[in-house]
This record gives structure tokens, C-alpha cells and sequence, in this order.
């Protein structure tokens, strides 16, 4: 469903999702800012884990709303943006930003893209956009409006933006460490990132399928302290407990109403609230394994997991 900018705005605002064209692929677009909205983005997808989103700004200061900026994301943004280079660096602590969006680890991807309409769209709407690519999780990714529908369905509303001229999801580089590392590949090359820093960029890519490595692979995942159990129906004394569905004995619940993209919203921020000394554990009620709650049965097990 072909929509106007105006329409993209109203949706935004009411924390539901929008696909946008970029130059690199389509993105299915949301309030970066909105655990609501981001959640919908993960349902829309059907993506069976939360993988952390890409935050899209419109203007390089806007970096400093939310994460580090530093002199290797100056010298990248001076070279490459708008354009499809997607830098990650450190998240503040203080950030605005919904801990969905980064999927609860300490760094956030984030990138100017050069496409008119996602830039007329993010200055309209005056609010970062979370946007992974706008297809059904594990499809690839659209790069025509009409790709969008195929995979979403007729009913997402799209802002129509032609075909994409890069047709290529952006180069993740993350520069969050000393090291830089390069995390996919994609239009901007590793010699041009190497030649603006100033130093070796190390290839952590993956050569099959140039997908990046899981970030439980490779960064540090936000895992409670506490350790945490699942599928608890009888929480132990000192354990808070974090419910779903009816249970007036919560310390807090993902949702009262069995609402599963209200309990993926409120996931990561309710799991840090309960990572207080107070309590000894973290007990958590069982979430059916499906539809949204796969990716959040998929995020407790890791959280869950003492490997992790
Ligand atoms: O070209 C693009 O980047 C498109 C357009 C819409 O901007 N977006 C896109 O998003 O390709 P998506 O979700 O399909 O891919 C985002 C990738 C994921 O593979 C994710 O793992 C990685 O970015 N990513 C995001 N934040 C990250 C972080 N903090 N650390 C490591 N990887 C991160
Ligand atoms: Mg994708």
C-alpha cells in the first residue's frame, strides 16, 4: 500500500512501522525511541531472535543524542554519509534510544542514508528510525517497492522510492573499540575505510554469506547479573519474578494481557530494572513459543545460558 510522507509520519507517531526506500535496500522503518514500535518491527518480520537494528539519523550531531562520538566515526561520517556505510559505536548510557532497538548490548549501528525519501521522511518526522531490511526474516532483502509486498503483504504501507541504486545492504564497520572492525560487507569498501581512518580495519565477516557474526559470537551480550530461570511456575523466595499473562504475585510482567509484541517491548527494560541486588534471581514465567515470543524465548535462553 503506496502511501504519502505525511501518512509515514502519522504512522510513525502512532509507534507502528513503515517500509522506506534507502539506496542500499528497502527498510521497514519505526521509532528508534518506542519499545512498542520497535517490538512491531520484529512481529512485522517474523524474525525468530532479536538481531540489533540499525538507528537512522538525518544529521551527523544527532550521534551525540544517544552514543559516542568519536574521531574514527568523524573521519567515516566526513568521507562516507549519507551513503550506505553503517558505523557502530558505544550507546550512552542515558540513551533515549529503546534497548530493543540494540537488541540490550552496549553498542548501536547507526547511518545517514542518501536516499531523498528516507531523508525528507527522517526530517519530517524529526525522530530517529530502527530499520532493518523490509523482508520477512531469513527472505532477501527488497530493493523495488513492489519486493516489499511480496514479502511483508499487501497491507504495509510503503513510501514508494523507486529502485534502489546500491541494491546492497550498507558495510557495517564498528568502531566502538581501538580496533576497528569490519562486520559486513557492502558498497564501501574495506581499503576506503582503512584509508580514511588511518589504520587496519580487521575482517570479521563472515566469507560464506558476508552475514555479520552474531553479536553473542562476537560483543559482549547485556546479560542480567542475576541469574535467571525460565519457564518458572514457582518462584523461589528471594527471586523476582517476571510474569506473563494474569499473575498478581509479579514483581513486574511483560504482559498482563498475553500480548506478545507488548512483552517483546517490554523485555530488555524490564530485565535490567529487575538486575538489582535485591533480589537473588531472576524467575521467569513461561512465554508460549510463538509468533514474537520465539525471539523472546530465544533471548531468555542466551540470557539464561551461563556460556553466554
Ligand atoms: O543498508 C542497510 O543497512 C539497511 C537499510 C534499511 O539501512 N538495513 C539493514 O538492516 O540491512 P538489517 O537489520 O537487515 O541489518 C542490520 C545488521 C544486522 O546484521 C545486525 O547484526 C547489525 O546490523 N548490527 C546492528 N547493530 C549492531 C551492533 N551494535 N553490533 C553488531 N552488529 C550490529
Ligand atoms: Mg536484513
Amino acid at each position: 500500500m503506496i502511501i504519502s510522507v505525511l501518512q509515514a509520519i502519522q504512522i510513525l507517531a502512532s509507534q507502528d512501522v513503515v517500509a522506506v526506500p534507502t539506496e542500499t535496500v528497502y527498510g521497514l522503518a519505526a521509532d528508534a525511541s518506542s519499545d512498542l514500535a520497535v517490538a512491531r518491527i520484529f512481529e512485522t518480520k517474523g524474525r525468530p531472535q532479536f538481531n540489533p537494528l540499525i538507528i537512522h539519523i538525518w544529521d551527523v550531531q544527532q550521534i551525540q543524542e544517544f552514543g559516542v562520538f568519536n574521531e574514527a566515526v568523524k573521519k567515516l561520517a566526513d568521507a562516507f554519509w549519507p551513503g550506505p556505510l553503517t558505523v557502530v559505536v558505544q550507546l550512552k548510557s542515558n540513551s533515549p534510544l529503546s534497548k530493543l532497538a540494540s537488541a540490550g548490548l552496549p553498542t548501536i549501528g547507526v547511518r545517514i542514508p542518501q536516499h531523498p525519501v528516507a531523508l525528507e521522511l527522517l526530517k519530517a518526522f524529526g525522530k530517529t528510525l530502527a530499520a532493518p531490511s523490509a523482508n520477512k526474516s531469513g527472505r532477501i532483502s527488497p530493493t523495488e517497492s513492489h519486493h516489499v509486498s511480496q514479502s511483508l503483504g499487501e497491507g504495509i504501507p510503503i513510501l514508494e522510492g523507486g529502485k534502489s541504486t546500491v541494491g546492497l545492504e550498507s558495510t557495517i564497520v564498528d568502531v566502538s573499540y581501538d580496533q576497528p572492525y569490519l562486520l559486513r560487507h557492502g558498497a564501501i569498501l574495506k581499503d576506503q575505510l582503512e584509508s580514511v581512518l588511518g589504520c587496519d580495519v580487521l575482517d570479521k565477516t563472515m566469507p560464506e554469506d558476508g552475514k555479520v557474526l552474531s553479536p553473542g559470537q562476537m560483543l559482549s551480550h547485556y546479560a542480567p547479573r542475576l541469574p535467571l530461570r525460565i519457564n518458572v511456575t514457582e518462584p523461589r523466595a528471594r527471586d523476582a519474578l517476571l510474569g506473563f499473562g494474569p499473575m498478581p504475585n509479579a514483581t513486574l510482567n511483560l504482559s498482563p494481557t498475553n500480548d506478545l509484541v507488548e512483552a517483546a517491548a517490554n523485555l530488555f527494560s524490564m530485565l535490567h530494572q529487575l538486575d538489582s541486588p535485591q533480589y537473588q534471581g531472576i524467575a521467569v514465567a513461561p512465554i508460549p513459543d510463538e509468533g514474537l515470543g520465539r525471539a523472546i524465548n530465544d533471548r531468555l535462553q542466551r540470557a539464561a545460558d551461563p556460556r553466554n
